[in-house]
């Protein structure tokens, strides 16, 4: 039987698949069915700063006729206290589970990340994800200072803790191949590409505004191919590859792209937890016929340096010749 383990941000994973941050990771009974259906870690449910913002820690009435004060004292508590659920959640995952554990953050203003980081790294999350994503409205903020943004959480989160760092990010950069670089002159650990958001919609009856909620479908697994290839090659870190991840044959494809695991969230909402352990036996299956013993033997066989034909990694336009559309 080949050996699916894989290294990921010096985490060891008894295989590539990992159950993405989301509803399906966010309690412990959650983690322990993920771990139960064979997943290789688990990324918990992003800790948002926004919603600890709405917590009042119960201030709001015995300070009601001191506005500074509450608003001083609930700045400080929301700092120092605001992750506990999350990181008493953490502790109680790792004292009843054995896969890797990675704590996700999602914070709004710059100076939070680092303290949070430190929380979850305190509580015993083997690893953090930063879910970074802010939408550029600001008319005086160029791409550079947008990107500066970015790799300043990186720094500041890399030389609080002690863990491994993994960043995820949307695909909408210029320069990706640059900025990835930056990230690892940081010292980022990992790199998961891409992350997959909620868009907006309008309801024409209501005119009003809604979000839009659906899960990834298939195809959208060539842009973190695509991206996977780029950069595998060159960067001093680990690329964890997610959205449209569906099948073993998806595995197998970043796997040579130069992913060192995957992640995946859409699939195991529409077809169940089952699907990662059909996943894994697709993967054994594979690499048994085609002699592969371990998955270094592949890892990034097709990548943007190693493949005969990399042009197809950067080839977007429609010709007809490539398409077969007319
Ligand atoms: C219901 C749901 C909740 C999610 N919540 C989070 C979250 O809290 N933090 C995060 O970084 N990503 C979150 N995601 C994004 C997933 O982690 C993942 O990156 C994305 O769904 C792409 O993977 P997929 O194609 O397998 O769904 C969520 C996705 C879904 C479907």
């Amino acid at each position: 039987m080949p050996n699916t383990s894989t290294s990921y941000m010096g985490l060891q994973l008894r295989n590539p698949i990992i159950v993405a941050s989301s509803g399906l990771t966010r309690s412990l009974e959650k983690v322990k069915e993920c771990e139960a259906a064979g997943a290789g870690a688990v990324v918990l449910k992003s800790l948002f700063e926004e919603s600890l913002a709405n917590k009042d820690f119960g201030m709001k009435d015995s300070l009601v006729d001191h506005a500074e004060a509450y608003d001083y004292y609930y700045a400080r508590l929301e700092k120092l206290y605001g992750g506990q659920e999350y990181t008493d959640m953490i502790r109680e995952i790792k004292a009843n589970t054995s896969i890797p554990i990675i704590a996700s953050i999602n914070c709004v203003s710059t100076d939070w990340w680092p303290d949070y980081a430190l929380q979850m790294e305190s509580a015993g999350a083997d690893a953090i994800e930063l879910n970074i994503f802010t939408t550029a409205t600001d008319l005086t903020m160029d791409s550079n200072k947008m990107e500066e943004l970015y790799v300043e959480i990186v720094s500041v989160v890399k030389r609080k803790v002690g863990i491994p760092v993994a960043l995820k990010i949307g695909p909408w950069f210029s320069a990706l191949p640059h900025l990835a670089l930056e990230f690892g002159h940081r010292k980022l650990d990992g790199l998961v590409l891409f992350n997959r958001f909620t868009q907006p919609d309008i309801d024409i009856d209501a005119i009003k505004l809604k979000t839009s909620f659906s899960f990834s479908t298939g195809d959208e697994v060539h842009l973190p191919l695509r991206w996977t290839a780029l950069m595998s090659h060159y960067l001093p870190y680990d690329i964890c590859a997610t959205t449209g991840v569906k099948t073993s044959e998806d595995v197998i494809k970043l796997l040579l792209a130069g992913a060192s695991s995957v992640q995946v969230a859409s699939v195991l909402y529409e077809k169940g937890l089952g699907t990662i352990g059909e996943i894994v036996t697709g993967l054994e299956k594979w690499m048994s016929e085609k002699g592969f013993e371990s998955i270094a033997d592949f890892k990034g066989k097709l990548n943007f340096h190693a493949a005969a034909s990399p042009a197809h990694y950067l080839r977007a336009q429609f010709m007809e010749k490539i398409s077969e559309v007319e």
